[in-house]
């Protein structure tokens, strides 16, 4: 299978610098497959699932919301803060279980979310968490009714300036006993946080708590389902205060913008998705609803209901911080990291934008088929963060023969130097033998 081979030719490619490793390639036959991978101090036999590359593996242990200073860090913190009395966890491994990211929140069998063109496998038994919603379970059954889990996460998917395969989410969850008691605390926390939103400069357009396309689960008593659906729009809404009012308005003629949407999740009903409006535009910032009574089932609290959320931190730190590309947070550059202090949030100031150089490859597909995150895993996998941007510019079904060609244009940028061309040109010969080799593509 085409992953598996980009895989085992990606562990055993030798530490070396790029002109040995380009001579060495030509002179050795590919090392056969690794039968296991080590990832964070254990090693993983590795199967016709695995799909986990180097440039994935050296992320698992950079922790950046746990770096003092760093924005992902001091956002982190911030969203701490204003949960105070939630019980913060950081340090939970991106190693999962299928199970504990998908069953256990009663995904179905045949969602797209667990196919290997979605999701990093270590093989078929692990893989890494997709999002922070994979430790429901296991934080529930400990007993704990308000937490957040930080953490990262790790997702296939296209390169630009937005998107990079390792992120930051942040779970909280609030659940109660569900007798009268707990329903109880959970209105009068809303009449808290309802009388101090009413004196913020905030405008909130809202869909139903509940309603015919976005219900009540069966278990739950409606008006208890409403009353847990407010208490979460409450406390995300004065988290949204908190984190915009500051850059995105909020004077008195331009009151901070949030809308609610109705959404689907497979763990909660009813739900929810937050956008912000910034700059014009409505951004995408969280995910949310009341939790699956089964997942509370499987966490031995069947008597409790409530909300969670999973919030993602990249896109809010760059437009808190004006950060304009998502690799940035990835640099060891000193003169990024510099110039942040831990608990503030300013704006960050561009050292240098150094010349991209742009490179297409176009190709037939082999024809047992081809995803697009492949293609884009072997640019990764290849140029690493020197990688800005790969777009498909054209791909077209050859009308005699039926072949397929697709063509890619690869643009390549270091966040901290200028590239030569030579350099770029190597980089792109590795990405064409890759894509040759691994994926079977014909090059045209
Ligand atoms: N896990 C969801 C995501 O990553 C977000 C979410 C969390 C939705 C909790 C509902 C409840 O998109």
């Amino acid at each position: 299978m085409a992953a598996r081979v980009l895989c085992a030719q990606a562990f055993t490619r030798p530490r070396v610098s790029r002109t040995l490793t380009t001579f060495l390639r030509l002179y050795t036959t590919p090392a056969p497959t690794p039968s296991a991978i080590p990832v964070l101090g254990k090693t993983y036999p590795t199967d016709a699932y695995t799909n986990i590359t180097p440039a994935i593996v050296s992320k698992v242990s950079r922790q950046l919301h746990l770096q003092d200073g760093h924005p992902i860090c001091t956002l982190r913190a911030l969203v701490e803060d204003h949960f105070a009395d939630f019980a913060h966890l950081r340090s939970v491994s991106p190693l999962v279980t299928p199970y504990q990211n998908f069953d256990s929140l009663s995904f179905p069998e045949d969602h797209p979310g667990r196919s290997k063109t979605d999701s990093y496998y270590l093989n078929q038994d692990m893989m890494l968490r997709t999002h922070t919603s994979a430790h429901e379970v296991e934080v529930f059954s400990e007993g704990k009714e308000r937490w957040l889990l930080t953490a990262d996460v790790y997702r296939r998917d296209e390169i630009d300036a937005s998107h990079y395969p390792v992120f930051h989410q942040m779970e909280g969850a609030k659940i109660v006993s569900s007798d009268e008691a707990g329903v109880q605390a959970m209105e009068e926390d809303s009449r808290r946080l309802e009388h101090e939103l009413s004196q913020s400069n905030i405008i909130i357009e809202d869909v139903p708590h509940v309603s015919g396309t976005n219900p009540a689960q069966p278990e739950h008593d409606p008006r208890h389902s409403e009353i847990m659906a407010k208490n979460l729009k409450l406390s995300l809404n004065s988290l949204m205060y908190k984190l915009f009012a500051g850059v995105a308005g909020a004077t008195k003629e331009d009151p901070l913008r949030v809308r609610w949407i109705e959404a689907y999740f497979p763990f909660t009903s009813p739900s929810f998705e937050v956008e912000v409006f910034f700059r014009g535009k409505w951004l995408e910032i969280l995910g949310c609803g009341v939790v699956l009574q089964s997942t509370l089932d499987r966490a031995n609290v069947a008597n409790e209901m409530g909300w969670a959320f999973g919030l993602g931190l990249e896109r809010i730190a760059m437009i808190l911080y004006s950060i304009p590309d998502i690799r940035l947070f990835w640099s060891e550059d000193p003169r990024f990291i510099s110039q942040f202090k831990a608990g503030d949030i300013t704006t960050f100031k561009p050292y240098s934008k150094y010349p991209e150089s742009y490179r297409d490859v176009s190709f037939w597909k082999p024809q047992e088929g081809l995803h697009e995150n492949d293609v884009y895993d072997v640019v990764r996998d290849i140029a690493g963060d020197l990688v800005e941007d790969v777009k498909m510019i054209d791909q077209f079904t050859h009308p005699k023969t039926g072949r397929e060609s697709m063509a890619f244009r690869v643009t390549y940028r270091s966040m901290d130097r200028s590239l030569v061309n030579d350099e770029v040109n190597a980089l792109q010969e590795q990405v064409i033998e890759r894509l040759r080799e691994h994926l079977r593509v014909e090059i045209r």
